[in-house]
């Protein structure tokens, strides 16, 4: 019979072949924002429509065309996150975590949705792991967080990939430019698509991240945003990038860069691939938000944040053969013959597994002959065969399915025996990583 129905276009099946590489990767990322004074949030999957609105802006793309949008069984207009910044700066609004002692910083692993082409590396349902740190002003918080983001890249072993920065200023700054963008853009009026035109009015800078070519050609000449930064811009944003240099973390300059959601003002910055296979693709991005807290209703807040795709980062760390962890293995698997070696069998793995061990033994009631050929298809490290003799001497032999060298163990020591095979195998792994 034909499958009922298979998962919705642009969402993707994280199957246990791969889903302990995302464990790792937000473990690893949660592990290096804490040592950056980094706390976990964990967010609703949904909010108030108005949130994204406000907070992304209306004349966005993600608001305007990728938002999964409905109305509840109470009529309320609800939409799926398309992004974390907005749902992490409402929750600390609402719980006062910004009444207290600042900056505040917190970070997230969460899905997103957004309805946009699915394609390599882009998908309707995809993953982030993000920053954001509230109540900071200074340069300094810019540069942390860019040196936060190349400090995880570094510890996932993350290779090939540029930081590309840029200054968008503060309202003031942008007022003037929007000024000169808007007369820029009226003289190609007719070579602009008509979302262009709509977006001429309401916010020329939309313009800028058009994905049509024939716009992204005129947009390509149009004034640069940088060009037009007040004095207190401009001295922000060369001290971060004297602080970036200061620290040792390479960036390049791009005035491109406008980002695709409204709430940005001064740094922003994105981190891209360089690697053969994926150039040009965005890994992460993020740049300040000074006005977002307020336009939620909040006072005055300073802020700034970036995520990552988490699907983008692993395909990078793939196709880049970065050193990725190994699915942990099954140490030992117990076959038993008879009912009493089975008795006995489930209450040692029980007392193996209480110590922390990854331990198995046959569930499917099968022959002593197929257990052993499903320890072998797990990849169970050492096997053991209880049956009347060994439960007698309570003596077994401890089988490396590797070498196939049997020692002799006492069933009672057996934890003690699987943890120092445990720590012998990862030393004779260390001296051969060594030696090559
Ligand atoms: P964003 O640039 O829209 O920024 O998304 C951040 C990252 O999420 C992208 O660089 C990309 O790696 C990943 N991403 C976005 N859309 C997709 C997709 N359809 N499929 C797969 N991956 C995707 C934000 O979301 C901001 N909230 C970042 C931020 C945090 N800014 C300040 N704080």
């Amino acid at each position: 019979m034909p499958l009922l129905t298979k998962a919705v276009r642009g969402t993707r099946d994280v199957l246990p072949q791969e889903a302990y590489l995302y464990r790792y990767l937000e473990n690893t990322a949660l592990e290096t924002a804490r040592n950056f004074g980094y706390a976990e949030l964990r967010l609703p999957v949904f909010e108030h429509t108005e949130l994204f609105e406000r907070g992304v802006g209306g004349t966005t793309d993600v608001v305007q065309k990728e938002m999964y949008t409905f109305f509840d069984k109470s009529g309320r207009s609800i939409t799926l996150r398309p992004e974390g910044t907005a749902g992490a700066a409402r929750a600390c609004l609402e719980h006062g975590l910004l009444a207290e002692a600042l900056p505040r910083k917190v970070c997230y692993a969460l899905n997103c949705y957004r309805y946009e082409k699915p394609q390599a590396g882009r998908y309707r349902e995809f993953r982030q792991f993000g920053v954001e740190c509230f109540g900071a002003a200074a340069p300094s918080a810019d540069a942390e967080l860019i040196a936060l983001a190349a400090e995880l890249f570094s510890a996932i072993g993350l290779e090939h990939y540029r930081i590309e920065l840029n200054s968008i200023g503060c309202p003031g700054c942008r007022k003037v430019y929007l000024e000169s963008l808007r007369e820029y853009f009226q003289q190609h009026q007719d070579t602009l698509c008509g979302t262009c035109n709509e977006r001429l009015a309401k916010n020329p800078m939309r313009i800028l991240d058009c994905k049509s070519p024939v716009c992204a050609s005129v947009a390509a000449n149009a004034p640069k945003v940088v060009d037009y930064l007040c004095p207190d811009c401009q001295s922000h944003f060369s001290a971060v990038q004297r602080l970036l240099d200061a620290m040792g973390i390479p960036f390049t300059l791009n005035p491109l860069i406008v980002r695709g959601l409204d709430y940005y003002t001064r740094t922003v910055f994105e981190f891209i691939s360089e690697s053969p296979e994926l150039e040009g693709l965005t890994l992460g991005a993020g740049g300040r938000y000074d006005g977002l807290i307020e336009e939620l209703g909040g006072q005055y807040t300073p802020s700034l944040g970036w995520a990552m795709g988490l699907e983008r980062v692993l395909l990078q760390l793939k196709t880049g053969n970065a050193p990725l962890p190994e699915q942990e293995p099954c140490v030992l698997f117990i076959a038993s013959r008879g009912e009493d070696a089975a008795t006995v069998t489930m209450q040692l793995v029980n007392a193996l597994r209480a110590e922390g061990l990854h331990v198995q033994s046959d569930i499917a009631g099968r022959s002593l002959k197929a257990q052993m050929k499903f320890a072998d298809k797990i990849g169970a490290q050492y096997t053991m065969v209880l049956g009347e003799e060994e439960l007698q001497t309570r003596r077994a032999n401890l089988k490396n399915m590797s070498s196939g060298v049997e020692e002799a163990v006492s069933l009672d020591d057996l934890a003690e025996w699987v943890e120092q095979k445990i720590i012998q195998t990862m030393q004779e792994d260390l001296q051969a990583y060594f030696n090559e």
